[in-house]
């Protein structure tokens, strides 16, 4: 079951209609972007902080340089418009805004709680690694020895993948690498005692050039709501690809069926609608079928929290 402001009723062609008039979109975009940034400083994200000291740090740039591989593609939906940003996710000023952006997030999922930002992002990650790890009890699935963090991000997802597996070896994939050169930058500046080093790789996610067979989890966490059906498609087939037998794949993001999803308010749908192109796309599709399509065994949904799910499948033995 999808919202009502997504796909063809008439609130959503309504939102859509708002959307597609280019004056008021443009205005929707700073909006959006003010309502991030105002929420996350309320609550404690130092987030032009943080800016700042990114800008000032000339070795994020090399790492980029060290960590780009220049025989990548780009998807033709991954060069638009994106999040508010005219280059979507291949400039720099989204690359040192992503994680205030992912810590008011997980503040926005648990309001009204006197959550600091961290243990908002540590129970944000608690829901989806506790599915995970239920799923993996039930299924007798592989201890997690190699994980792959599929749209890794400037690799918030991946580093609390490795704390919580800390003897795994996690590798955080993205197309992005002004992304990947901050995860990298946080890795090399702030090591993490008592678990593995994530590495980084920029590659698609549909055809990461990683070993076949590589992995016993493939998470993807709030990647599938900013992708076209096809590239969904496409990670679930390379996610089959890298797994070994019983590996597990998690996608974990925002839960259509949920009633926090489907009441959101009309501002904060339109804002979501506004910056992320492929959304009404992901409301209608069904990702459990997909996975089952591509051969994934046990396909199942569990609530991660009370607006976000973890999509779980075997891969077969
Ligand atoms: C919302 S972020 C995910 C954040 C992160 N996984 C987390 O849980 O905090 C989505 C990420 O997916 C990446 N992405 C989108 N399409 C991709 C593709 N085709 N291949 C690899 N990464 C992709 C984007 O660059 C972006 O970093």
């Amino acid at each position: 079951m999808k919202p009502d402001w997504a796909g063809d009723d008439l609130l959503s062609r309504l939102v859509n209609a708002a959307i597609g008039f280019k004056p008021l979109y443009a205005l929707m975009k700073v909006g959006a972007k003010h309502v991030l940034q105002s929420t996350a400083e309320q609550n404690g994200v130092p987030w032009r902080a943080t800016v700042r000291q990114l800008q000032n740090t000339p070795e994020i740039q090399e790492i980029r340089a060290e960590l780009e591989n220049p025989k990548v593609e780009y998807p033709d939906y991954y060069v638009q418009p994106f999040h508010a940003y005219e280059e979507g996710n291949l400039n720099w000023l989204a690359a040192f805004e992503v994680e205030s952006a992912t810590y008011s997030m997980a503040l926005r999922t648990f309001p009204d709680q006197g959550l600091s930002p961290a243990q908002a992002q540590q129970r944000l990650r608690d829901g989806i690694h506790g599915a995970l790890r239920d799923f993996q009890r039930r299924h007798s699935a592989r201890a997690l020895e190699d994980a792959v963090d599929i749209g890794c991000s400037a690799g918030v997802s991946s580093r609390f993948l490795a704390a919580e597996f800390p003897n795994a070896q996690v590798i955080g994939v993205d197309l992005s690498p002004h992304f990947l050169a901050v995860a990298e930058w946080r890795e090399r500046t702030e090591p993490r005692p008592g678990r593995r080093r994530v590495r980084y790789r920029h590659a698609p996610m549909e055809a990461t050039s990683l070993a076949s067979g590589c992995a016993d989890v493939v998470a993807a966490s709030f990647v599938i709501h900013e992708c076209r059906p096809g590239a969904i498609r496409a990670l679930i087939a390379e996610a089959r690809r890298l797994l070994r037998p019983c590996g597990v794949l998690l996608l974990a993001d925002n839960n259509p069926r949920s009633k926090t999803i489907q009441n959101l308010p009309p501002a904060l749908f339109t804002l979501m609608k506004s910056t992320e192109p492929w959304s009404d796309e992901y409301y209608q599709m069904d990702i459990e079928e997909a996975m089952r399509e591509a051969g994934f065994l046990g396909v199942e949904t569990a609530e991660a929290d009370h607006r976000h799910r973890a999509v779980l499948g075997l891969a077969p033995s």
